[in-house]
């Protein structure tokens, strides 16, 4: 598969790697080019730089991996509005997350999965990737206790959402059937309040029951 990186973060970096080892193609792109380049160096062979606009339409896949304020200035870049990313899917892992009081800087409005999809005309979004860090998708692969982490997806195109699968198994881990893009502020909002526990020292996974206890426990 093509895929473009719109980010030459974190994020981008994690991800990029994974896919690139599972044989895809990348083009990365950047607020400072010679940090695009640098990161498609250390990817290796199967990644290029390019602009945002280049990133954005050499995917057949796009991973959105920018700090949530930078995503409309970034998504205008790459010409979302005006039909770029027609077709494509554009899989969004920002977590628009307030520093410091982890609420959700787009509170009381859409998500911004939804605010994405409403600037990128014709793109697929999917939201996916959100709610572990960065280190966790470097592992290779993300295994816990014997299972592989479970990766939430929502989105609205039956296609996008199968590619997104694909690419969530590429790294060894499990898709999971999260709804809709209108669900999509859920996933934000559940990584604004994990990401509150666990800089407070606190488990978020310990505060979930089990499955078999979920609906009562007779
Ligand atoms: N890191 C994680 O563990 C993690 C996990 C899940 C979700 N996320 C989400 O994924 C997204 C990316 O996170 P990340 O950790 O990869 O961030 P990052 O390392 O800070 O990289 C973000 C990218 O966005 C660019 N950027 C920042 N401000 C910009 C602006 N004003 N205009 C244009 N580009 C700008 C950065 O460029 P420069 O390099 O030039 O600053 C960089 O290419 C965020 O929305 C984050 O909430 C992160």
């Amino acid at each position: 598969m093509r895929i473009g990186i719109l980010g030459a973060g974190n994020m981008a970096d994690a991800l990029g790697t994974q896919w690139a080892r599972a044989g895809h193609e990348l083009t990365v792109s950047g607020r400072h080019p010679d940090r695009a380049a640098a990161l498609a160096k250390q990817i290796g062979p199967a990644a290029r730089a390019g602009s945002w606009a280049e990133a954005a339409v050499f995917g057949d896949v796009v991973l959105l991996a920018v700090r949530d304020q930078a995503v409309p200035a970034v998504l205008e870049a790459a010409g979302a509005a005006a039909g770029a990313l027609r077709g494509r899917v554009l899989i969004d892992c920002t977590n628009p997350v307030v520093p410091g009081r982890f609420t959700l800087a787009t509170q009381g409005g859409s998500s911004m999965a939804e605010r994405v999809a409403e600037t990128a005309v014709g793109a697929h979004v999917v939201k996916a990737f959100n709610l572990c860090h960065e280190d966790v998708w470097r592992m290779t692969p993300p295994v816990f206790d014997g299972s592989p982490l479970a990766v939430p997806l929502c989105g609205d195109d039956a296609d996008a959402l199968a590619t997104a699968r694909s690419l969530v198994r590429d790294l060894g881990c499990e898709p999971v059937e999260g709804g809709g893009l209108e669900r999509a502020g859920l996933l934000e909002a559940t990584a604004a309040f994990m990401i509150g526990l666990w800089v407070c020292g606190a488990d978020a996974q310990a505060v979930i029951p089990p499955l078999k206890f979920a609906f009562g426990a007779r």
